[in-house]
């Protein structure tokens, strides 16, 4: 089975594909990961993805995509793969479409307004990749699961998240429209609790 989650910047992507991961076993492959991957190892993709990443820009299609085809023909995507943060904009989910099915699309769905302050507060586990809010961390610096180093993306102030929300405002939410055509779009509340947001979308997916 092959999934996208779709969702402006902050949505909780990130947080349920975690948790649908473990839960149906499903490979998780997040380009927002590839690339601060990429960008950590120095390989040219991170060099040139970190100078637009860091301004809450795209990265091109053409390197995008193709680090997505590359990272698909892997065997452990050959029972499916779940999506996160890819496709972005019409010219990718056509690329997607010459490549690979898509058997469910989930959207979470969260008010643009809530965005800014949860993604300027988040801090995320350098070993495990959960993500905290500083809100509720009461000043812990280590990962409740892992006790790994909690850190503050490079993207996440102000300005990068205005520009990273504006584009998916311009680019990106025309895609729950394009899903919603194919009849494979579902939509869940992502602006529940963590664990009531994957309650959704477990019924969606048992
Ligand atoms: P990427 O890493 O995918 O960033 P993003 O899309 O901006 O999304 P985030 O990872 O910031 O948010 P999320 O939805 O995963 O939320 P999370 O679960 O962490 O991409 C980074 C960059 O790479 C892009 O800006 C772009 O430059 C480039 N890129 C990537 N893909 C690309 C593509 N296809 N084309 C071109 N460029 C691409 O949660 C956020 C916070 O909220 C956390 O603190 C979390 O604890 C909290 N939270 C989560 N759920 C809830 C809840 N239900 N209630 C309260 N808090 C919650
Ligand atoms: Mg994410």
């Amino acid at each position: 089975m092959n999934i996208i989650l779709l969702g402006a910047p902050g949505a909780g992507k990130g947080t349920q594909a975690k948790r649908i991961s473990e839960k149906y076993k499903i490979v998780h492959i997040s380009t927002g990961d590839i690339f601060r991957e990429n960008i950590k190892s120095g390989t040219p993709l991170g060099v040139e993805a970190k100078k637009l990443i860091d301004k809450g820009q795209f990265v091109p299609d053409d390197l995008t995509c193709q680090t997505v085809e590359s990272r698909l023909s892997n065997s452990d995507c050959k029972n499916g793969a779940m999506l996160d943060g890819f496709p972005r904009n019409l010219y990718q989910a056509e690329f997607l479409k010459q490549i690979t099915n898509i058997d469910k699309v989930i959207n979470i769905a969260v008010p643009l307004e809530c965005l800014m302050a949860r993604l300027t507060g988040r801090r995320v586990c350098r070993e495990c990749g959960e993500s905290f809010h500083i809100d509720s961390l009461n000043g812990e610096t280590k990962c409740s699961y892992c006790s790994g180093e909690l850190y503050q993306r490079d993207d996440d102030n102000e300005e990068a998240v205005a520009t990273r929300l504006a584009i998916y405002t311009t680019k990106t939410q025309v895609l729950i429209d394009y899903y919603e055509k194919l009849g494979v779009l579902k939509t869940v509340d992502g602006s529940k609790e963590k664990s009531d947001v994957f309650k959704e979308i477990e019924v969606l997916l048992d």
